[in-house]
């Protein structure tokens, strides 16, 4: 039986509530946020996944299918990671009803990563944010609702799904900017930006975000570990230009290495970063602060998860 729509009305808030209980939310101001944009609109269909005898297998849930209404919303604002795309086609061709293999490429993540990676972004009134990864849109609404799309700018890889994100984003009065393109570029049509946050990982940090991050400015990335194979959170803070050199130790500034520090753990994870490319000798410097841990997100298309360049089909823009 299908729920009646307003049975969905007061999810969000709930699913607010619910995050901000758990310490995920840690704020009034990112609880409201969540509690106004709903999820739904940007999960017509999506699969989850479990590991089978045939690996990863999924299995589908389309809102419009009145046998699934209910299910399919409880799975919506539920903290759960919602598969939209597999092998870079659109969930609902590539896992038919009864099921389906296939790679991830693109998701919602679970709200309550969500809630703590825009929390530990920092963002205040009137900062300008670069989000590389749009996927469904959801998050690019968080930070529109949060800031103002006039202050927003996201960015993905692929056509079709910016597409969707920018008309889900349009039907709720949101209007960030939304372009395709290959994030590792970054978006310099807007920049500087006050914060960049990556949905999708990346092996290093391009340097072309370094460049489009004011001063003091922060970017938040998965750091997917190339030679440990572990993922990370850390937050890089640029420095003023000029900014001395103090490699060892946490809120340090130098080239590489930096240690940014988790906090789940609170263990210091030593690594290198934005050494590839290496930053030219007069650029400035940035610090990483501290990260947190765990990742479900999608692995950058055109680095893949060991840093090669895995992809370089028509996706990429020239
Ligand atoms: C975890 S999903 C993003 C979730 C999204 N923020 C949301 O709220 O739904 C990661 C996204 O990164 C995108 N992506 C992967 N590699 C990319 C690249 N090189 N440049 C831009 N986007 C990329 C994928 O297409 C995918 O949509």
């Amino acid at each position: 039986m299908s729920s009646p729509p307003s049975a969905s009305a007061n999810r969000p808030a709930r699913l607010a509530d619910a995050l901000r209980a758990k310490g995920d939310i840690r704020t009034r101001v990112w609880r409201d946020v969540f509690a106004a944009v709903p999820r739904e609109v940007f999960v017509p269909c999506f699969a989850t996944h479990e590991t089978g005898p045939r690996g990863t297998e999924y299995r589908l849930y389309e809102g419009t299918d009145p046998a699934q209404r209910d299910a399919w919303l409880d799975l919506v604002y539920s903290d759960t990671t919602l598969i939209t795309q597999v092998d870079e086609r659109p969930v609902e061709e590539a896992v038919t009803a009864g099921g389906g293999v296939g790679q991830a490429t693109s998701s919602s993540t679970a709200p309550g990563l969500m809630a703590r990676l825009l929390e530990a972004l920092d963002v205040h009134d009137g900062h300008d944010v670069l989000e590389i990864g749009t996927g469904t849109g959801f998050n690019a609404a968080l930070l529109a609702r949060r800031l103002g799309s006039e202050h927003v700018t996201t960015v993905d890889i692929d056509a079709d799904l910016t597409a969707k994100a920018r008309r889900r984003l349009t039907g709720l009065g949101l209007a960030p900017a939304v372009h395709t393109v290959d994030g590792r570029r970054g978006w310099p049509g807007s920049a500087p930006y006050d914060r960049i946050i990556a949905t999708c990982s990346v092996p290093y940090l391009p340097y072309a975000w370094v460049e489009q991050t004011r001063e003091g400015g922060r970017i938040l990335a998965n750091i997917a570990g190339a030679s440990t194979g572990r993922w990370s959170w850390p937050r890089f803070v640029r420095a003023p230009r000029g900014a001395g050199s103090s490699p060892s130790g946490r809120g340090s500034c130098g080239h590489a290495p930096v240690s940014p520090r988790s906090v789940t753990s609170g263990r210091s994870t030593p690594r290198r970063a934005a050494t590839r490319p290496p930053p030219p000798p007069s650029a400035p410097t940035f610090c990483a602060t501290r990260g947190s841990r765990s990742c479900c997100s999608s692995p950058c298309r055109t680095c893949g998860p060991t840093g090669r360049a895995t992809s370089t089909t028509a996706r990429s823009p020239a």
